[in-house]
């Protein structure tokens, strides 16, 4: 690198004088000018090419360059630094003695775990977030973190298929569905302060991962707390839900918010929704599907037509009860009003129609299971009377043929 041998020798001079001293006074820290005289110049660059340059004025715009930090408070390993050039390699910058609290968090990271297990690790570390020389306030406008800039600053990494070979997929777990999510819309497109960004659902400093670490703000256990942190009223109904009662419990094979609506495809309800909700519903009780697939609503939605009711429209979406409880809009209480929302005027024996009824289950539907097996029978019945007919006249078609055949040779006529 090229140096500037004034700034060199003002440095040397500096950090010498208290030295010449009586008094042996502890040495000064180096000040921000004896570390510029070689570093504010902008053609200083490292062996390997990668710049060297600060620049003074950003330096002295930033948070720090305007709370009168000096260089060493971060790079301190050179705050007892007297003679110059100092070693090539230096420690990454220490920020804990003003921002303990943050340290601490970050230590806490999925990304702080993967940079202690591997120095090749491409983790996020506070310089990726928030910049270096240049940090402003979050609430600044231009700040990397500020509200609504941070999307993107996630996503430097997370939507680089470089880093992750599954950022450009598209089934909602991966964070690049962010961006067309409804969430995604409204904090990028229309500027919604209250709408989510990466930090809301994950944290700040102490993300974690949310498959492998249950303190994940967004593992399996903690995605209704999260959202619920906004959407509460859907939280209250969600939690003294069917579903929600056995998550409370440790049942996680029940459905989050996440499992019916993604991570970050978030879309508002619509008539797609409406039938990509058979599918999620469906997941996980593969018979009710199949029974309701019988139905005539079954065979209609089947079609791509939403106007027929899907399991939410019977069940709801987030009050989920078994039809044994008398909260449960398909219990006997409430069957006909959730009936009448699309049947209006139906009365008390159209509700007695089981949407799930099952040709299989002679308990629950016998009036079903008996004329499926009496069709059953007259089925194989008549197959088995035909047969049996067949294989007989067999025989006496063949020999009608030979004595046709013969009758022909012999020159008599067909009559
Ligand atoms: C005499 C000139 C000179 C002075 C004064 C100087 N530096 Fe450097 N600095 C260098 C050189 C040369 C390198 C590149 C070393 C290399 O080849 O990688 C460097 C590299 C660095 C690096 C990068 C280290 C790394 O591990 O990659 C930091 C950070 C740094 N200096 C900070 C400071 C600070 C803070 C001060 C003031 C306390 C300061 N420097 C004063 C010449 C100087
Ligand atoms: C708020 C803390 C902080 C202060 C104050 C600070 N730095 Fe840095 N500095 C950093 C961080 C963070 C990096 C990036 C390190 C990394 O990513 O490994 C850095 C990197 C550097 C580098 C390496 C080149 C680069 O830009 O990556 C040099 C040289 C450097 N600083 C010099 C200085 C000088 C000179 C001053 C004083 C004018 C100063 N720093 C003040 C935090 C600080
Ligand atoms: C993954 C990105 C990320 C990393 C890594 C990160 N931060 Fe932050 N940091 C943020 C975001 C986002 C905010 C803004 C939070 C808000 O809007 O309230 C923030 C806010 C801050 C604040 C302001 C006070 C506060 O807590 O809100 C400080 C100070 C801070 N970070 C320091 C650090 C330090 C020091 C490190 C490294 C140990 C670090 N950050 C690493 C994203 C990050
Ligand atoms: C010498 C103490 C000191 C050190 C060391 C230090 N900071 Fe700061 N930092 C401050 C002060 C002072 C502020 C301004 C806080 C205020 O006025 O609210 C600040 C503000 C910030 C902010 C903006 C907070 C906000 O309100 O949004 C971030 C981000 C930040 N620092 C990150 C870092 C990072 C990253 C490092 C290490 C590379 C670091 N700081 C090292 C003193 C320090
Ligand atoms: C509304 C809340 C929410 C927002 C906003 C959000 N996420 Fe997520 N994120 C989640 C949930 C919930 C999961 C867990 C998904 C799972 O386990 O299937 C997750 C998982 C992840 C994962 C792990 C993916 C994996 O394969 O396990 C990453 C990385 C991630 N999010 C990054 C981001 C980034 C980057 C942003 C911002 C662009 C973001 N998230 C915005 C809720 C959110
Ligand atoms: C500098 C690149 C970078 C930035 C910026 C970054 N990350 Fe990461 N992040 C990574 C890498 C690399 C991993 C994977 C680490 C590993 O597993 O070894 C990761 C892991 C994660 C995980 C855990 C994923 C899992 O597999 O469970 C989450 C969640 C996450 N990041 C969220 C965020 C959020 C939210 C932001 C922004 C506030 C962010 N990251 C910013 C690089 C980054
Ligand atoms: C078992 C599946 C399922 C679970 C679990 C679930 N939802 Fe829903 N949610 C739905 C369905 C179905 C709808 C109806 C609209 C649609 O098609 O998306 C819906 C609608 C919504 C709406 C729009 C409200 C409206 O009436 O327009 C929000 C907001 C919402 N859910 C948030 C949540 C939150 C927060 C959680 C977790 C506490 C959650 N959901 C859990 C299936 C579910
Ligand atoms: C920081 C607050 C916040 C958090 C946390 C949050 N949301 Fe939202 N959500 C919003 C806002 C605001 C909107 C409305 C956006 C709009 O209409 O433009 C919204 C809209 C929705 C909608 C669409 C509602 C409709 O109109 O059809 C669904 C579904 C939804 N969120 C589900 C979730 C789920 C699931 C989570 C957790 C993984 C979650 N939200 C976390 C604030 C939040
Ligand atoms: C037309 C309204 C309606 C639709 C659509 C509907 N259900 Fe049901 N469901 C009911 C009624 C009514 C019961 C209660 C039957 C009984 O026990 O009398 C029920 C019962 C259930 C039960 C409790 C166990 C059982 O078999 O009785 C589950 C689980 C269930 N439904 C899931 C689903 C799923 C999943 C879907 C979508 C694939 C769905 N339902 C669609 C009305 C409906
Ligand atoms: C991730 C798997 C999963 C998904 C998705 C799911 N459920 Fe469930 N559901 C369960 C589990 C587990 C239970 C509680 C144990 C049980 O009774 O089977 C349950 C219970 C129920 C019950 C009460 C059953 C009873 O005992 O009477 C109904 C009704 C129900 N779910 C309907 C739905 C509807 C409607 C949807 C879609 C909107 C849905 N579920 C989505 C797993 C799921
Ligand atoms: C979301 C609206 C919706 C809900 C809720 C709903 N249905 Fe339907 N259902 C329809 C539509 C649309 C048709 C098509 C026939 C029509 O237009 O009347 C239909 C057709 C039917 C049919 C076959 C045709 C007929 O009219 O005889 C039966 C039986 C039926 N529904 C029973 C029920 C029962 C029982 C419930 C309550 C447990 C129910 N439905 C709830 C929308 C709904």
């Amino acid at each position: 690198m090229r140096m500037r041998f004034g700034g060199v020798l003002a440095a040397f001079l500096l950090t010498a004088a208290p030295l010449r001293a009586a008094a042996p006074a502890p040495p000064k820290p180096p000040a921000n000018d004896d570390c510029l005289a070689c570093h504010e110049d902008p053609s200083a660059k490292r062996a390997d090419g990668s710049s060297l340059f600060v620049d003074k004025k950003i330096f002295d715009g930033s948070v720090h360059g305007a709370a009168g930090a000096s260089c060493v408070d971060c790079h301190t390993d050179l705050a007892k630094t007297t003679d110059f050039p100092h070693p090539e390699k230096l420690a990454k910058p220490d920020c804990s003695g003003c921002h303990a609290q943050q340290v601490e968090d970050y230590g806490k990271s999925w990304h702080a775990a993967s940079r202690a297990k591997s120095p090749l690790s491409k983790a996020a570390w506070c310089s990726d977030c928030h910049g270096s020389h240049d940090i402003q306030r979050s609430s600044d406008k231009t700040s990397r973190t500020n509200h609504f800039n941070l999307p993107a600053t996630c996503m430097r990494c997370h939507g680089d298929p470089k880093f992750f070979p599954r950022a450009g997929g598209a089934d909602g777990s991966e964070p690049m569905s962010f961006h067309d999510s409804i969430h995604g819309k409204a904090l990028e497109k229309s500027g919604l302060k209250i709408a989510p960004n990466c930090a809301t659902c994950h944290g700040t400093h102490e993300i974690r991962s949310p498959r492998r670490d249950p303190k994940s703000t967004v593992a399996r256990a903690h995605v209704p707390s999260t959202c619920g942190t906004c959407h509460s009223k859907i939280l209250d109904e969600y939690a003294t839900s069917i579903h929600g009662e056995q998550l409370a419990k440790g049942n996680t094979g029940v459905p989050v918010c996440s499992d019916c609506h993604s991570a970050h495809a978030i879309a508002s309800s619509s008539d797609a929704r409406r039938l990509a909700i058979l599918r999620e519903c469906g997941g996980c009780h593969e018979r009710q599907l199949k029974t309701y697939r019988d139905t005539y609503h079954g065979q209609v939605s089947a079609m791509g037509f939403s106007r027929v009711a899907t399991c939410a429209d019977c069940h709801t979406a987030h009050e989920i009860h078994p039809a044994g409880d008398p909260r449960s809009s398909v219990g006997p209480a409430k069957r006909l009003t959730t009936c009448q929302r699309c049947h209006p005027g139906v009365g008390a024996s159209f509700v007695k129609y089981d949407p799930h009824a099952d040709t299989h289950d002679r308990g629950r539907s016998q009036l079903l299971w008996a004329t499926s097996l009496f069709m059953k029978i007259l089925l194989v019945g008549v197959f088995a009377f035909f047969g049996i007919h067949t294989v007989l006249w067999f025989p006496r078609s063949v020999k009608a043929r030979r004595d046709a055949n013969g009758k022909r040779k012999n020159g008599e006529r067909d009559v």
